[in-house]
């Protein structure tokens, strides 16, 4: 495999492109918004100083990086000669099972496509193709150098052999993949903070301690320089949000539904780093101050 398609050059398009290009792939990335390419380009500049900061590629590799990435917004253009597509278009549906719909008439049956879907199981798209038995979800992580593990799941139909396949190029990147056995929503670790997440705002909607204190136990006890609510923050309380209803709509459960505290910060336009404000104040949260932790 030399030749990588991505369907969607938004944040985790982008950073899935540039690593795969640093790894030596010729990646072919598609959009049907023009402005996100001039978004994706600075970030990939912004990727590469990172990884000439620590001393991860050397000066001479810059100009090869960026020459292996081209943008357009044909798609028939973009999968051309492709040996994977990996899906990274935003979480609706209905765009996705599109998408998948024209990447399946498009790609040649041995080509493999891959969701990185948050939430949605590719058993809810397969159907949109002809040739289910070459999709699967391929979860990364944001900043996948970083954070160097993704998830694979099959859906109803799905090969070994296409496992096989993702397998190779995630090992081929320097990312492992982890197996998800059985088809789960939120994967294996997306599952875990799940819950913690969920249970965290529980514990302060319901007036049990407030929010700071939840971090700080998490930050204490666990040594960590971040807490499950500065986290949100990151992520996005929104989008935390519509992954929580994700759960609800699955299960029907009132526990599963986002709680309040959330919704309100939601309200208000809190919504985290991206807003500059969410459970704290951003550039400079609360929690990054040492003495934070002793409650000064
Ligand atoms: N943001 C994260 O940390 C993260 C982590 C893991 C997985 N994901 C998943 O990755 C996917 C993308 O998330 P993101 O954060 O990069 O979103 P984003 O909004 O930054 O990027 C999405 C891109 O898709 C493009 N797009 C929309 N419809 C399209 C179509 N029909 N064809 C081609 N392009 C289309 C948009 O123009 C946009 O540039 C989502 O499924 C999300 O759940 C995100």
């Amino acid at each position: 495999m030399t030749k990588l398609c991505i369907v969607g050059s938004g944040f985790l398009g982008t950073q899935i492109g540039a690593l795969s290009a640093r790894n030596g792939y010729t990646v072919s990335m598609h959009d049907v918004s023009e402005k996100a390419f001039d978004v994706s380009k600075s970030s990939v500049e912004e990727y590469i100083q990172e990884w000439i900061s620590k001393e991860e590629i050397n000066q001479d590799q810059i100009d090869e990086i960026k020459k292996r990435i081209s943008y357009t917004t044909s798609l028939p253009e973009a999968v051309k000669d492709a040996d994977i597509v990996i899906e990274a278009v935003v979480e609706q549906l209905d765009i996705k099972r599109e998408v998948f719909r024209e990447l399946d008439k498009l790609c040649k049956p041995d080509v493999i496509i891959c969701s990185n879907s948050s939430s949605i199981k590719i058993s809810h798209i397969e159907d949109a193709t002809k040739h289910p038995e070459r999709v699967l979800n391929m979860h990364f992580y944001g900043y996948p150098w970083r954070r160097s593990v993704l998830e694979l799941m099959k859906g109803s139909y799905t090969t070994d052999e296409a496992i096989e396949k993702a397998r190779a190029y995630s090992h081929s990147i320097d990312v492992y993949p982890l197996m998800v056995l059985k088809e789960s929503t939120g994967f294996i670790f997306n599952r875990v903070w799940r819950a913690i997440k969920k249970e965290c705002l529980t514990v302060a909607d319901t007036g049990v301690a407030d929010f700071m204190d939840v971090d700080r136990a998490w930050m204490s006890l666990y040594k960590t320089d971040i807490g499950p609510f500065g986290m949100m923050d990151r992520v996005g309380l929104d989008v935390v949000r519509d992954i929580e209803m994700v759960y609800y709509r699955e299960s029907g459960e009132k526990r599963d539904k986002p709680p309040k505290i959330l919704l309100d910060k939601i309200k208000q336009g809190d919504l985290g780093v991206k807003t500059g404000k969410g459970f704290y104040k951003y550039p400079d949260p609360e929690y990054s101050k040492p003495e934070w932790l002793h409650g000064k």
